[in-house]
């Protein structure tokens, strides 16, 4: 299936989809597949092309996955940035976004397919620069992997609370550990309904800087 969306109405209207997600409906390998190959075109430092898929489907294995998840999140919420995200009116941008996140965490298990978007490296204690490329070349094809989904009226979001457990979640998955990083765990589904809004952010002028910070 395509939404046939423009390419701006793709780039503004891809959201953090959590409560939307359809959990009860499944997701074809086929439709997995290609959103895989729309990724790989993404660039990587050097063309080095290290980018791996890790998608989880067997319901016993999600479960697994999830508990490693609802840890992270459990020392996200109980954390002080977390604590500082709870407060304030309920009807905040960010108090949706935690309840959102809640919900997620709640659900994590019953979503029908969690992708891990991996890199064959580890960029732990490398120079700045070098640990840069490494992110910069796993980043841009789990975005891509996010606009095909979209583009074929599926949803995902890009989470990191189970990578407090990394090491945990590649034993678990088999993933080599010592060669190949996680970059984030993102739940995909197909939606419930297709619209999308793009949301409220920032002033553009307040963003650039022209010629001098
Ligand atoms: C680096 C990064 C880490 C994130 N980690 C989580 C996470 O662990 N759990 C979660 O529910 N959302 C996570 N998010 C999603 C953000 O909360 C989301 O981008 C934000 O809610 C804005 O959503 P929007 O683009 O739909 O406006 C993460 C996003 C990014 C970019």
């Amino acid at each position: 299936m395509s939404l046939n969306l423009s390419p701006e109405e793709l780039l503004t209207t891809t959201r953090a989809v959590r409560k939307r997600l359809d959990l009860s409906k499944p997701v074809e390998r086929e439709v997995i597949e290609e959103c895989v190959r729309i990724a790989l075109q993404a660039p990587t430092a050097s063309n080095v092309q290290g980018y791996h898929f890790m998608i989880v489907t067997d319901p016993k294995i999600r479960a697994e996955v999830g508990k490693l998840y609802r840890k992270g999140a459990e020392g996200y919420f109980s954390s002080d940035l977390g604590r500082q995200k709870q407060a304030g009116d309920p009807k905040s941008r960010s108090s949706r976004v935690r309840d959102s996140a809640l919900y997620l965490v709640e659900n994590i298990d019953k979503v029908p397919v969690l992708v891990i978007p991996c890199y064959k490296a580890r960029p732990d204690d490398l120079p700045y620069a070098v640990q840069a490329s490494i992110w910069l070349s796993v980043v841009p094809a789990a975005w891509s992997f996010a606009l095909a989904a979209r583009a074929r009226g599926l949803g995902t979001a890009i989470t990191t609370f189970h990578l407090q457990f990394e090491e945990e979640t590649a034993k678990l998955l088999g993933i080599p550990y010592e060669e190949v990083m996680q970059a984030a765990l993102m739940p995909l589904a197909y939606t419930k309904g297709n619209e999308f809004r793009p949301a409220a952010r920032k002033e553009t002028s307040s963003v650039i800087h022209w010629d001098r910070w």
